[in-house]
């Protein structure tokens, strides 16, 4: 089970196993990271999920979509060439030890 680590944005650190298949956004709602919303509920159509993904992690990510791109550019905190929209990435054994620096604000 992948471990990810949530860093937010005054520092608390969360490290959450992450069941294969979870979206990363659901990580963090499920496990009481504050810092993500996913008020849409993980269907890429409200950007509180945007995420800050350590950059050694960025080519094991499946570029994103043509809506996260529409979505990240709604992001209400800086979008950053790593910015990513949290529902969009499934947990996989590949993304064992990710880091993601969630921002100041989601909504
Ligand atoms: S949860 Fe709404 S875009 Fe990700």
């Amino acid at each position: 089970m992948p471990k990810v680590t949530y860093i937010e944005f005054d520092g608390a650190e969360h490290v959450v196993d992450l069941p294969e298949g979870w979206t990363l956004m659901q990580g963090a709602t499920l496990n009481g990271v504050d810092g993500i919303e996913g008020e849409c509920g993980g269907s890429c159509g409200c950007a509180t999920c945007h995420v800050y993904v350590d950059e050694a992690f960025l080519d094991k990510l499946d570029p994103p979509s043509e809506t996260e791109e529409e979505m990240l550019d709604c992001t209400v905190s800086p979008r950053e060439s790593n910015s990513r929209l949290g529902c969009q990435i499934k947990a996989t054994a590949a993304l064992d030890g990710l880091i993601l620096r969630l921002p100041e604000a989601q909504s």
